[in-house]
Protein backbone atom coordinates (compact mmCIF):
# COMPACT_ATOMS: atom_id res chain seq x y z
CA UNK A 1 0.00 0.00 0.00
CA UNK A 2 1.68 3.58 -1.39
CA UNK A 3 2.02 5.67 1.42
CA UNK A 4 -0.18 8.56 1.67
CA UNK A 5 0.73 12.21 1.80
CA UNK A 6 -1.71 14.48 3.12
CA UNK A 7 -2.51 17.56 0.93
CA UNK A 8 -2.93 21.26 2.15
CA UNK A 9 -6.10 22.15 3.87
CA UNK A 10 -8.55 23.60 1.13
CA UNK A 11 -12.07 24.56 0.50
CA UNK A 12 -13.18 23.85 -2.35
CA UNK A 13 -15.59 25.30 -3.94
CA UNK A 14 -18.17 22.85 -6.36
CA UNK A 15 -19.97 24.88 -9.02
CA UNK A 16 -22.68 23.07 -10.05
CA UNK A 17 -23.05 21.37 -6.85
CA UNK A 18 -26.48 19.51 -7.53
CA UNK A 19 -25.61 18.27 -10.70
CA UNK A 20 -24.52 14.84 -12.56
CA UNK A 21 -20.33 15.37 -12.24
CA UNK A 22 -20.50 15.96 -8.37
CA UNK A 23 -23.09 13.39 -7.39
CA UNK A 24 -21.41 10.76 -9.90
CA UNK A 25 -17.85 11.41 -9.61
CA UNK A 26 -16.44 14.74 -7.38
CA UNK A 27 -18.02 13.57 -4.24
CA UNK A 28 -17.40 9.29 -4.18
CA UNK A 29 -13.71 10.77 -5.23
CA UNK A 30 -13.19 13.46 -2.08
CA UNK A 31 -14.70 10.78 -0.07
CA UNK A 32 -12.14 8.19 -0.95
CA UNK A 33 -9.26 10.54 -0.64
CA UNK A 34 -10.82 11.55 2.86
CA UNK A 35 -11.59 7.95 4.45
CA UNK A 36 -7.57 7.42 3.45
CA UNK A 37 -6.71 10.15 5.07
CA UNK A 38 -5.20 12.74 2.34
CA UNK A 39 -7.65 15.73 3.18
CA UNK A 40 -6.92 17.15 6.13
CA UNK A 41 -10.01 17.96 8.94
CA UNK A 42 -9.51 21.44 8.36
CA UNK A 43 -10.82 21.46 4.68
CA UNK A 44 -14.34 22.23 3.83
CA UNK A 45 -15.95 21.30 0.17
CA UNK A 46 -18.57 24.12 -0.17
CA UNK A 47 -21.49 22.92 -2.93
CA UNK A 48 -22.61 25.82 -5.11
CA UNK A 49 -25.94 26.15 -6.89
CA UNK A 50 -28.63 28.47 -7.83
CA UNK A 51 -31.41 26.27 -6.15
CA UNK A 52 -31.64 27.40 -2.62
CA UNK A 53 -31.11 24.63 0.04
CA UNK A 54 -30.27 24.19 3.40
CA UNK A 55 -26.27 22.46 4.64
CA UNK A 56 -28.47 19.65 5.87
CA UNK A 57 -30.12 19.03 2.49
CA UNK A 58 -27.36 19.55 0.65
CA UNK A 59 -25.72 16.66 3.08
CA UNK A 60 -28.39 14.51 2.74
CA UNK A 61 -28.06 14.45 -1.12
CA UNK A 62 -23.96 13.64 -0.83
CA UNK A 63 -24.90 11.05 1.51
CA UNK A 64 -27.92 9.53 -1.19
CA UNK A 65 -24.98 9.90 -3.94
CA UNK A 66 -22.40 8.33 -2.16
CA UNK A 67 -24.32 5.47 -1.45
CA UNK A 68 -25.02 4.96 -4.87
CA UNK A 69 -21.88 5.30 -6.43
CA UNK A 70 -19.31 4.17 -3.90
CA UNK A 71 -19.44 0.19 -3.49
CA UNK A 72 -21.33 -0.85 0.20
CA UNK A 73 -17.51 -2.73 0.93
CA UNK A 74 -16.17 1.17 0.85
CA UNK A 75 -18.56 2.71 2.94
CA UNK A 76 -17.47 3.68 5.98
CA UNK A 77 -20.62 4.55 8.64
CA UNK A 78 -18.40 7.03 10.89
CA UNK A 79 -16.21 8.25 7.74
CA UNK A 80 -19.17 8.71 5.75
CA UNK A 81 -20.71 10.86 8.66
CA UNK A 82 -17.72 12.37 9.60
CA UNK A 83 -16.86 13.39 5.84
CA UNK A 84 -20.30 14.83 5.34
CA UNK A 85 -19.58 16.98 8.09
CA UNK A 86 -17.01 18.61 5.97
CA UNK A 87 -19.44 19.57 3.29
CA UNK A 88 -21.06 23.20 3.42
CA UNK A 89 -23.25 24.73 1.18
CA UNK A 90 -24.04 27.90 -0.43
CA UNK A 91 -26.72 29.44 -3.22
CA UNK A 92 -24.82 31.25 -6.15
CA UNK A 93 -26.52 32.09 -9.23
CA UNK A 94 -23.74 31.61 -11.82
CA UNK A 95 -24.55 33.87 -14.12
CA UNK A 96 -26.40 36.36 -12.19
CA UNK A 97 -25.43 38.54 -9.18
CA UNK A 98 -27.11 36.76 -6.11
CA UNK A 99 -25.52 34.67 -3.24
CA UNK A 100 -22.04 35.79 -4.02
CA UNK A 101 -22.03 37.63 -0.66
CA UNK A 102 -22.50 34.85 1.04
CA UNK A 103 -20.36 33.12 -0.30
CA UNK A 104 -17.52 35.65 0.05
CA UNK A 105 -18.19 35.91 3.38
CA UNK A 106 -18.17 31.75 4.00
CA UNK A 107 -14.89 32.02 2.44
CA UNK A 108 -13.58 34.71 4.66
CA UNK A 109 -14.00 32.30 7.92
CA UNK A 110 -10.37 30.97 6.51
CA UNK A 111 -8.49 32.83 4.53
CA UNK A 112 -5.31 30.71 4.53
CA UNK A 113 -6.86 27.69 2.83
CA UNK A 114 -5.84 26.77 -0.76
CA UNK A 115 -9.22 26.94 -2.70
CA UNK A 116 -9.81 25.24 -5.65
CA UNK A 117 -13.15 26.31 -7.46
CA UNK A 118 -14.27 23.63 -9.62
CA UNK A 119 -16.51 24.39 -12.53
CA UNK A 120 -19.00 21.57 -13.44
CA UNK A 121 -21.28 23.57 -14.81
CA UNK A 122 -22.33 24.47 -18.60
CA UNK A 123 -19.20 25.72 -20.06
CA UNK A 124 -21.55 29.17 -20.84
CA UNK A 125 -21.41 29.86 -17.37
CA UNK A 126 -17.64 30.03 -16.85
CA UNK A 127 -16.75 32.71 -18.16
CA UNK A 128 -19.61 34.83 -15.86
CA UNK A 129 -18.31 32.50 -12.48
CA UNK A 130 -15.10 33.80 -13.20
CA UNK A 131 -15.97 37.35 -13.45
CA UNK A 132 -17.78 37.28 -10.37
CA UNK A 133 -14.98 35.33 -8.68
CA UNK A 134 -12.77 38.29 -9.45
CA UNK A 135 -14.98 41.22 -8.95
CA UNK A 136 -16.16 39.90 -4.79
CA UNK A 137 -11.94 40.08 -4.45
CA UNK A 138 -12.32 35.82 -4.11
CA UNK A 139 -9.32 35.49 -6.27
CA UNK A 140 -5.27 35.21 -4.83
CA UNK A 141 -2.37 33.50 -4.85
CA UNK A 142 -4.03 30.01 -3.61
CA UNK A 143 -6.63 30.04 -5.86
CA UNK A 144 -6.82 27.62 -9.06
CA UNK A 145 -9.79 27.40 -11.38
CA UNK A 146 -10.56 23.90 -12.97
CA UNK A 147 -12.81 23.47 -15.91
CA UNK A 148 -14.40 20.47 -16.94
CA UNK A 149 -14.88 19.54 -20.53
CA UNK A 150 -16.21 20.57 -23.19
CA UNK A 151 -14.09 23.58 -22.87
CA UNK A 152 -16.16 25.07 -26.70
CA UNK A 153 -17.63 23.35 -29.19
CA UNK A 154 -14.75 24.76 -31.87
CA UNK A 155 -11.61 26.62 -31.73
CA UNK A 156 -13.97 29.59 -31.99
CA UNK A 157 -16.09 28.90 -29.27
CA UNK A 158 -13.09 27.56 -27.19
CA UNK A 159 -10.76 30.47 -27.89
CA UNK A 160 -13.88 32.88 -26.16
CA UNK A 161 -13.73 30.34 -22.96
CA UNK A 162 -10.11 30.55 -22.84
CA UNK A 163 -10.14 34.16 -22.98
CA UNK A 164 -12.89 34.92 -20.02
CA UNK A 165 -11.14 32.60 -17.91
CA UNK A 166 -7.91 34.05 -18.82
CA UNK A 167 -8.69 37.34 -17.75
CA UNK A 168 -8.93 37.00 -14.04
CA UNK A 169 -6.96 33.74 -13.17
CA UNK A 170 -3.27 33.43 -14.67
CA UNK A 171 -2.39 30.12 -16.74
CA UNK A 172 -0.98 28.37 -14.21
CA UNK A 173 -4.16 28.69 -11.75
CA UNK A 174 -6.25 27.22 -14.34
CA UNK A 175 -6.72 23.72 -14.31
CA UNK A 176 -8.60 22.05 -17.46
CA UNK A 177 -9.58 18.21 -16.48
CA UNK A 178 -9.22 15.40 -19.25
CA UNK A 179 -10.34 12.40 -16.89
CA UNK A 180 -8.49 10.01 -19.16
CA UNK A 181 -4.93 11.69 -17.96
CA UNK A 182 -6.05 10.86 -14.90
CA UNK A 183 -6.72 7.32 -15.16
CA UNK A 184 -3.88 5.17 -13.75
CA UNK A 185 -2.95 3.16 -16.73
CA UNK A 186 -3.02 5.71 -18.75
CA UNK A 187 0.44 7.48 -16.42
CA UNK A 188 1.50 4.23 -16.61
CA UNK A 189 2.13 4.63 -20.26
CA UNK A 190 4.76 7.37 -19.28
CA UNK A 191 6.19 5.02 -17.18
CA UNK A 192 6.49 2.07 -19.55
CA UNK A 193 7.98 4.99 -22.13
CA UNK A 194 10.50 6.94 -20.19
CA UNK A 195 11.14 3.96 -17.31
CA UNK A 196 12.48 0.99 -19.52
CA UNK A 197 14.77 1.44 -22.13
CA UNK A 198 13.83 -1.65 -24.27
CA UNK A 199 10.88 -0.34 -25.11
CA UNK A 200 11.78 3.77 -25.70
CA UNK A 201 14.52 2.24 -28.20
CA UNK A 202 11.75 0.77 -29.92
CA UNK A 203 9.41 3.59 -30.18
CA UNK A 204 10.12 4.11 -33.77
CA UNK A 205 8.82 3.70 -37.53
CA UNK A 206 11.66 1.20 -38.15
CA UNK A 207 10.12 -1.42 -35.59
CA UNK A 208 6.72 -0.12 -35.32
CA UNK A 209 4.24 -1.11 -37.98
CA UNK A 210 1.49 0.81 -36.70
CA UNK A 211 -0.66 1.94 -33.27
CA UNK A 212 -4.13 1.26 -32.75
CA UNK A 213 -6.70 3.31 -29.89
CA UNK A 214 -9.90 1.69 -29.03
CA UNK A 215 -12.29 3.44 -26.88
CA UNK A 216 -15.51 1.72 -26.85
CA UNK A 217 -18.21 2.08 -24.33
CA UNK A 218 -21.27 -0.23 -24.21
CA UNK A 219 -24.17 2.49 -22.96
CA UNK A 220 -25.69 5.07 -25.20
CA UNK A 221 -26.19 8.55 -24.44
CA UNK A 222 -28.48 7.89 -21.39
CA UNK A 223 -29.84 11.15 -19.82
CA UNK A 224 -27.49 13.35 -21.64
CA UNK A 225 -29.13 13.11 -25.35
CA UNK A 226 -29.44 16.91 -25.20
CA UNK A 227 -25.99 17.62 -24.98
CA UNK A 228 -24.73 14.72 -26.97
CA UNK A 229 -26.88 15.74 -30.16
CA UNK A 230 -25.34 19.16 -30.54
CA UNK A 231 -21.61 17.06 -29.59
CA UNK A 232 -21.33 14.05 -30.93
CA UNK A 233 -18.09 11.41 -30.87
CA UNK A 234 -15.52 13.76 -32.60
CA UNK A 235 -16.16 16.40 -29.75
CA UNK A 236 -16.90 14.40 -26.94
CA UNK A 237 -14.05 11.48 -27.21
CA UNK A 238 -11.96 12.46 -29.94
CA UNK A 239 -10.67 15.72 -29.62
CA UNK A 240 -9.52 15.48 -26.23
CA UNK A 241 -9.33 12.25 -24.29
CA UNK A 242 -8.16 10.10 -27.81
CA UNK A 243 -5.63 13.07 -29.18
CA UNK A 244 -4.58 12.75 -24.83
CA UNK A 245 -3.53 9.19 -25.34
CA UNK A 246 -2.16 9.57 -28.46
CA UNK A 247 -0.15 12.27 -27.68
CA UNK A 248 0.56 10.28 -25.07
CA UNK A 249 2.13 7.49 -27.17
CA UNK A 250 3.67 9.57 -29.41
CA UNK A 251 5.44 12.56 -27.49
CA UNK A 252 9.46 12.93 -27.44
CA UNK A 253 10.85 12.31 -23.67
CA UNK A 254 9.72 15.31 -21.91
CA UNK A 255 12.88 17.22 -20.33
CA UNK A 256 11.20 16.62 -16.83
CA UNK A 257 7.96 15.79 -15.36
CA UNK A 258 6.70 19.26 -14.56
CA UNK A 259 3.59 20.60 -16.20
CA UNK A 260 5.42 23.00 -18.78
CA UNK A 261 7.63 20.02 -20.34
CA UNK A 262 5.10 17.33 -20.95
CA UNK A 263 2.65 19.84 -22.11
CA UNK A 264 5.20 21.33 -24.19
CA UNK A 265 5.69 18.00 -26.00
CA UNK A 266 2.31 16.89 -26.32
CA UNK A 267 1.67 19.87 -27.77
CA UNK A 268 4.23 19.36 -30.18
CA UNK A 269 2.03 15.84 -31.51
CA UNK A 270 -0.88 17.83 -31.59
CA UNK A 271 0.89 19.80 -34.11
CA UNK A 272 2.02 17.41 -36.41
CA UNK A 273 -1.30 15.79 -36.62
CA UNK A 274 -1.82 16.21 -40.36
CA UNK A 275 -4.95 17.38 -41.19
CA UNK A 276 -8.12 15.47 -42.68
CA UNK A 277 -9.47 17.62 -45.90
CA UNK A 278 -12.59 17.27 -48.10
CA UNK A 279 -10.36 15.67 -50.26
CA UNK A 280 -9.34 12.39 -47.75
CA UNK A 281 -12.20 12.65 -45.42
CA UNK A 282 -13.75 9.79 -47.51
CA UNK A 283 -10.57 7.64 -47.28
CA UNK A 284 -9.25 8.26 -43.89
CA UNK A 285 -12.64 8.80 -41.22
CA UNK A 286 -15.85 6.46 -40.67
CA UNK A 287 -18.60 8.22 -39.06
CA UNK A 288 -21.37 5.93 -37.61
CA UNK A 289 -24.44 6.16 -35.52
CA UNK A 290 -26.10 3.28 -33.75
CA UNK A 291 -29.06 1.93 -34.69
CA UNK A 292 -31.60 -0.58 -33.00
CA UNK A 293 -29.48 -4.34 -31.76
CA UNK A 294 -28.71 -6.01 -28.42
CA UNK A 295 -25.42 -4.97 -25.76
CA UNK A 296 -24.81 -7.67 -23.15
CA UNK A 297 -27.49 -9.84 -24.30
CA UNK A 298 -30.58 -7.03 -24.26
CA UNK A 299 -31.85 -5.49 -26.74
CA UNK A 300 -31.53 -1.56 -27.07
CA UNK A 301 -33.02 0.93 -29.34
CA UNK A 302 -31.47 3.27 -31.48
CA UNK A 303 -29.96 6.67 -31.14
CA UNK A 304 -32.83 8.98 -33.11
CA UNK A 305 -35.27 7.25 -30.70
CA UNK A 306 -32.77 7.75 -27.93
CA UNK A 307 -32.76 11.28 -28.85
CA UNK A 308 -37.13 10.90 -28.72
CA UNK A 309 -37.75 9.75 -32.13
CA UNK A 310 -35.56 12.63 -33.29
CA UNK A 311 -35.75 11.29 -37.14
CA UNK A 312 -33.33 13.61 -38.68
CA UNK A 313 -30.12 14.02 -36.57
CA UNK A 314 -26.88 13.15 -38.37
CA UNK A 315 -24.78 12.87 -35.03
CA UNK A 316 -22.28 10.71 -34.87
CA UNK A 317 -21.69 7.92 -32.11
CA UNK A 318 -19.29 6.09 -33.59
CA UNK A 319 -15.95 7.44 -35.18
CA UNK A 320 -12.73 5.81 -37.02
CA UNK A 321 -10.08 7.24 -38.22
CA UNK A 322 -6.71 7.04 -39.89
CA UNK A 323 -4.05 9.49 -38.54
CA UNK A 324 -0.80 10.56 -39.46
CA UNK A 325 1.66 11.93 -37.18
CA UNK A 326 4.06 14.46 -39.43
CA UNK A 327 7.36 13.48 -37.54
CA UNK A 328 10.59 11.85 -38.40
CA UNK A 329 10.10 9.78 -35.57
CA UNK A 330 6.75 8.49 -37.07
CA UNK A 331 6.23 9.09 -40.54
CA UNK A 332 4.79 6.81 -42.28
CA UNK A 333 2.88 4.89 -39.20
CA UNK A 334 -0.24 5.01 -39.72
CA UNK A 335 -2.71 5.76 -35.98
CA UNK A 336 -5.65 3.88 -36.22
CA UNK A 337 -7.96 5.37 -33.54
CA UNK A 338 -11.79 4.34 -32.75
CA UNK A 339 -14.57 5.10 -30.48
CA UNK A 340 -18.44 4.89 -30.21
CA UNK A 341 -21.34 4.04 -28.01
CA UNK A 342 -23.09 1.16 -27.41
CA UNK A 343 -20.18 -1.39 -28.61
CA UNK A 344 -19.90 -4.37 -27.24
CA UNK A 345 -17.86 -3.65 -24.61
CA UNK A 346 -16.41 -1.35 -22.43
CA UNK A 347 -12.82 -1.69 -23.18
CA UNK A 348 -10.13 1.20 -23.89
CA UNK A 349 -6.59 0.24 -25.07
CA UNK A 350 -3.66 1.03 -26.65
CA UNK A 351 -2.32 -1.55 -28.99
CA UNK A 352 1.27 -1.47 -30.51
CA UNK A 353 2.13 -3.45 -33.25
CA UNK A 354 5.63 -4.47 -34.26
CA UNK A 355 6.86 -5.36 -37.81
CA UNK A 356 6.55 -8.28 -38.95
CA UNK A 357 9.95 -10.17 -38.76
CA UNK A 358 11.67 -9.68 -42.84
CA UNK A 359 12.64 -12.94 -43.30
CA UNK A 360 11.47 -16.16 -41.35
CA UNK A 361 13.65 -19.44 -41.14
CA UNK A 362 11.16 -21.75 -40.05
CA UNK A 363 8.78 -24.07 -42.11
CA UNK A 364 6.01 -22.49 -43.82
CA UNK A 365 3.77 -24.80 -41.46
CA UNK A 366 4.93 -23.25 -38.31
CA UNK A 367 2.67 -20.50 -38.36
CA UNK A 368 5.60 -18.45 -37.39
CA UNK A 369 5.48 -14.55 -38.85
CA UNK A 370 2.67 -13.51 -36.44
CA UNK A 371 4.30 -10.00 -35.34
CA UNK A 372 4.49 -8.75 -31.81
CA UNK A 373 2.56 -6.60 -29.99
CA UNK A 374 2.04 -4.55 -27.49
CA UNK A 375 -1.47 -3.66 -25.47
CA UNK A 376 -1.78 -1.57 -23.04
CA UNK A 377 -5.26 -2.30 -21.51
CA UNK A 378 -6.67 1.34 -19.82
CA UNK A 379 -10.32 -0.56 -18.91
CA UNK A 380 -10.87 -2.53 -17.64
CA UNK A 381 -8.67 -5.29 -16.26
CA UNK A 382 -6.09 -2.63 -16.70
CA UNK A 383 -2.72 -3.84 -17.50
CA UNK A 384 0.15 -4.56 -20.08
CA UNK A 385 0.74 -7.75 -22.48
CA UNK A 386 3.37 -8.32 -24.79
CA UNK A 387 2.88 -11.05 -27.39
CA UNK A 388 5.72 -12.88 -28.35
CA UNK A 389 6.15 -15.64 -30.44
CA UNK A 390 6.99 -18.90 -28.74
CA UNK A 391 7.12 -22.86 -30.00
CA UNK A 392 4.69 -24.91 -29.37
CA UNK A 393 5.47 -27.40 -26.40
CA UNK A 394 6.07 -30.97 -27.27
CA UNK A 395 7.66 -33.30 -30.07
CA UNK A 396 5.42 -32.25 -33.12
CA UNK A 397 7.76 -30.46 -34.82
CA UNK A 398 8.14 -26.57 -34.92
CA UNK A 399 5.72 -24.78 -34.58
CA UNK A 400 4.89 -21.82 -33.24
CA UNK A 401 2.42 -19.24 -32.10
CA UNK A 402 1.82 -15.95 -29.95
CA UNK A 403 1.98 -16.29 -26.11
CA UNK A 404 1.88 -13.29 -23.84
CA UNK A 405 3.76 -11.87 -21.33
CA UNK A 406 1.38 -10.31 -19.09
CA UNK A 407 0.85 -8.23 -16.10
CA UNK A 408 -2.30 -7.77 -14.50
CA UNK A 409 -2.09 -4.86 -12.87
CA UNK A 410 -5.13 -6.09 -9.81
CA UNK A 411 -2.88 -9.31 -9.49
CA UNK A 412 0.08 -7.59 -9.25
CA UNK A 413 -0.92 -4.79 -6.78
CA UNK A 414 -3.79 -6.65 -5.04
CA UNK A 415 -5.25 -3.03 -4.55
CA UNK A 416 -8.28 -0.56 -5.74
CA UNK A 417 -7.49 1.16 -8.28
CA UNK A 418 -8.22 5.01 -7.69
CA UNK A 419 -10.95 6.80 -9.77
CA UNK A 420 -8.83 9.54 -12.49
CA UNK A 421 -10.65 12.12 -10.22
CA UNK A 422 -9.53 11.53 -6.54
CA UNK A 423 -5.78 11.52 -8.46
CA UNK A 424 -6.73 14.94 -10.52
CA UNK A 425 -8.49 16.84 -7.41
CA UNK A 426 -5.42 15.94 -5.44
CA UNK A 427 -3.28 17.22 -7.86
CA UNK A 428 -5.59 20.72 -8.23
CA UNK A 429 -4.43 21.13 -4.59
CA UNK A 430 -1.01 20.60 -4.39
CA UNK A 431 -1.09 22.84 -7.89
CA UNK A 432 0.68 19.90 -9.90
CA UNK A 433 -0.81 20.69 -13.95
CA UNK A 434 0.85 17.85 -15.29
CA UNK A 435 -2.20 16.26 -15.91
CA UNK A 436 -4.02 18.94 -17.20
CA UNK A 437 -4.51 20.78 -20.62
CA UNK A 438 -2.77 24.03 -21.40
CA UNK A 439 -4.73 26.48 -23.44
CA UNK A 440 -2.05 26.12 -26.34
CA UNK A 441 -3.09 22.53 -26.58
CA UNK A 442 -7.14 22.91 -26.55
CA UNK A 443 -7.23 24.96 -28.73
CA UNK A 444 -4.76 23.21 -31.54
CA UNK A 445 -6.07 20.20 -30.92
CA UNK A 446 -10.08 22.78 -31.69
CA UNK A 447 -8.48 23.53 -34.69
CA UNK A 448 -7.80 19.85 -36.24
CA UNK A 449 -11.16 18.63 -35.17
CA UNK A 450 -12.75 21.79 -36.91
CA UNK A 451 -11.09 20.95 -40.28
CA UNK A 452 -12.48 17.76 -39.90
CA UNK A 453 -16.30 18.61 -38.72
CA UNK A 454 -15.99 21.39 -41.60
CA UNK A 455 -14.68 18.14 -44.34
CA UNK A 456 -17.76 16.31 -42.60
CA UNK A 457 -20.44 19.19 -42.90
CA UNK A 458 -19.64 19.32 -46.61
CA UNK A 459 -20.75 16.12 -47.26
CA UNK A 460 -24.23 14.78 -48.54
CA UNK A 461 -24.06 11.41 -46.50
CA UNK A 462 -25.11 10.98 -43.07
CA UNK A 463 -23.13 9.00 -40.49
CA UNK A 464 -23.64 4.90 -41.31
CA UNK A 465 -26.17 2.84 -39.00
CA UNK A 466 -24.62 0.42 -37.06
CA UNK A 467 -26.39 -2.11 -34.95
CA UNK A 468 -26.02 -1.40 -31.12
CA UNK A 469 -23.77 -4.14 -29.44
CA UNK A 470 -21.40 -4.07 -32.86
CA UNK A 471 -17.95 -2.26 -33.41
CA UNK A 472 -19.73 -0.10 -35.72
CA UNK A 473 -20.20 0.05 -39.24
CA UNK A 474 -18.68 -2.49 -41.65
CA UNK A 475 -16.77 0.63 -43.16
CA UNK A 476 -14.55 0.61 -39.72
CA UNK A 477 -13.21 -3.13 -40.54
CA UNK A 478 -12.49 -1.55 -44.49
CA UNK A 479 -10.95 0.92 -43.26
CA UNK A 480 -7.58 -0.79 -41.64
CA UNK A 481 -8.29 -4.03 -43.69
CA UNK A 482 -7.78 -1.33 -46.84
CA UNK A 483 -4.20 -1.45 -45.60
CA UNK A 484 -3.61 -5.27 -44.94
CA UNK A 485 -4.19 -4.75 -41.26
CA UNK A 486 -7.09 -5.94 -38.47
CA UNK A 487 -8.69 -3.94 -35.42
CA UNK A 488 -7.06 -6.08 -32.25
CA UNK A 489 -10.93 -7.41 -30.68
CA UNK A 490 -9.94 -10.01 -28.66
CA UNK A 491 -12.52 -10.62 -26.22
CA UNK A 492 -11.85 -10.16 -22.65
C1 LIG B 1 -16.77 11.68 -21.00
C2 LIG B 1 -17.73 11.72 -22.16
O1 LIG B 1 -15.80 12.68 -21.14
O2 LIG B 1 -16.13 10.41 -20.98
C3 LIG B 1 -18.76 10.61 -22.04
O3 LIG B 1 -18.40 12.98 -22.17
C4 LIG B 1 -18.06 9.27 -21.88
O4 LIG B 1 -19.62 10.59 -23.17
C5 LIG B 1 -17.02 9.32 -20.77
O5 LIG B 1 -19.05 8.30 -21.57
C6 LIG B 1 -16.20 8.04 -20.75
O6 LIG B 1 -15.37 8.02 -19.61
P1 LIG B 1 -14.89 6.66 -18.94
O7 LIG B 1 -13.98 7.10 -17.85
O8 LIG B 1 -16.12 5.97 -18.46
O9 LIG B 1 -14.21 5.88 -20.03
Amino acid sequence: MATIIPVASFDCVVFGATGDLTTRKLLPALYYRYKDGQIPGTSRIIGASRSEMSVEAFRERARDALKRFVPARDLDEDKLAAFLDHLDYVAVDGAGDDGWEDLAAKLAERPDQVRPYYLATSPDLYGSICRNLSAHGLIGEKSRVVLEKPIGKDLKSARSINDAVGEVFPEEQIFRIDHYLGKETVQNLLALRFANTIFERLWTADVIDHVQITVGETVGVEGRAGYYDTSGALRDMVQNHLLQLLCLMAMESPLTLDANSVRDEKLKVLRALKPITPHDVQAVTVRGQYAAGAVDGKPVQGYRADLGGETESRTETFVALKLEVQSWRWAGVPFYIRTGKRLPQKLSEIVVQFRASPFSIFPAESFGREPNRLVIRLQPEEGIKLEVMTKDPGPGGMRLRPTNLDISFEETFKQRYPDAYERLLMDVVRGNATLFMRRDEVEVAWAWADSLLKAWADRPEPPRAYPAGSWGPTAAIALIERDGRTWHEEMH
